[in-house]
């Protein structure tokens, strides 16, 4: 990790995989915090996780077999049920068979919202910041989700995604906005749950996107932009009766890599139509997220000050600060306390 991240935070609630990528009978390994997990969907559909590790020799249960009741692991066969209790040891005789529900894998809390599965980290589900819930498109599911790996801390991926002033240096494609466009800006913030929010204002004049929105359905009403820990972003926009909503996750696979989601919902049937045009223009706006992240990995390794100045790194400097909180928070046995006040910030972009 680069000496100017601190470690990803516990006790929290981390998007690990699209709902749609997990059939009935599946298991997916996938590295999450540093930890090796299994997720799995069992033959009525609930998903589950479990450490990838056999709790006899230590092989990763993915070498193994799960017919959408039990896993099998591939070494000596043991079997274990999605709750991670073992239910059979085939190899020892009748008269050997320890209680079987005292051997587990360790398994963790998973939630499935909005066609998103979601895995806790830590030990107190109860305080930690709530799994978001999309107001409006409860019962949805995105109607697409783009993956791409960031070479770089969850820290600097979370400020490069609250970071107002790189779109226009960074996000120059033709379709999104022109380069001579930026302008002033002033937009208000207030504090909301383990985080802060954009308040629901008229979309930019200069996005080209929000200009092509007006065009097939009306004059968008407004638009709301929710940050929260631990790396939970989505920008919310009613527009002529319907939802469009873009929801950005931030997972920590390891200290030095973080796995970013952006799912993109939306209520009317005509974007679904343009849905092969949408496809290729938010992975090229992530892949150039993702390639001054990886640019900027080289003079982190450095180590230099940075300089986080003027109300355009405001929301890095909130996120520094309700990371802090949180920790101190947990360390402290006490609720936590939303050190962001309510204020207007003003940038050029
Ligand atoms: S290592 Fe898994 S059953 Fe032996
Ligand atoms: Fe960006």
């Amino acid at each position: 990790m680069d000496a100017q991240s601190t470690p990803p935070l516990r006790d929290a609630w981390y998007y690990a995989l699209p709902s749609e990528r997990l059939k009935k009978g599946d298991m997916v390994p996938k590295n999450l915090l540093g930890e090796p997990v299994i997720i799995g969907r069992d033959k009525e559909g609930k998903a589950f996780a479990l450490v990838d590790i056999c709790p006899h020799r230590g092989i990763p249960l993915r070498f193994g077999k799960f017919d959408g009741c039990e896993i099998e692991c591939c070494y000596h066969g043991w079997r274990f049920a999605p709750s991670g209790v073992c239910t059979d040891i085939p190899t020892l005789i009748d008269e050997q068979k320890p209680e079987l529900t005292k051997v587990k894998v360790r398994s963790y809390p998973v939630q499935e919202v909005q066609g998103g599965i979601w895995i806790f980290f830590g030990d107190k589900p109860e305080t930690a910041p709530p799994v978001p819930v999309l107001p409006g498109l409860e019962g949805h599911e995105p109607k697409m989700v783009v993956t791409m790996m960031f070479d770089g801390s969850i820290d600097h991926s979370v400020v490069g995604l609250v970071d107002p002033a790189h779109a226009t240096f960074i996000h120059k494609a033709w379709f999104w906005r022109s380069p001579k466009s930026i302008r002033n800006k002033a937009k208000k913030f207030a504090p909301s749950p383990f985080g802060f929010t954009m308040v629901r204002h008229p979309p930019s004049a200069n996005s080209r996107a929000y200009k092509l929105l007006n065009f097939l359905l009306g004059k968008p009403e407004g638009t709301e932009i929710v940050f929260q820990l631990p790396g939970v972003r989505y920008e919310h926009i009613r527009v002529g009766g319907h939802i469009m909503c873009h929801l950005t996750t931030l997972t920590p696979i390891t200290e030095f890599e973080t796995e970013i989601n952006h799912s993109v919902f939306w209520t009317a049937p005509i974007l679904t139509l343009l849905r092969p045009l949408f496809w290729p223009f938010a992975r090229t706006f992530l892949r150039q997220d993702r390639d001054v992240i990886s640019q900027q990995q080289e003079g982190l390794k450095h180590n230099p000050q940075l300089l986080l100045l003027g109300d355009p790194d405001v929301q890095a400097r909130w996120y520094f600060r309700l990371k802090n909180e949180f920790v101190r928070a947990q360390e402290e046995n006490r609720p936590f306390v939303n050190p962001i006040k309510e204020r207007t910030l003003q940038w050029r972009s």
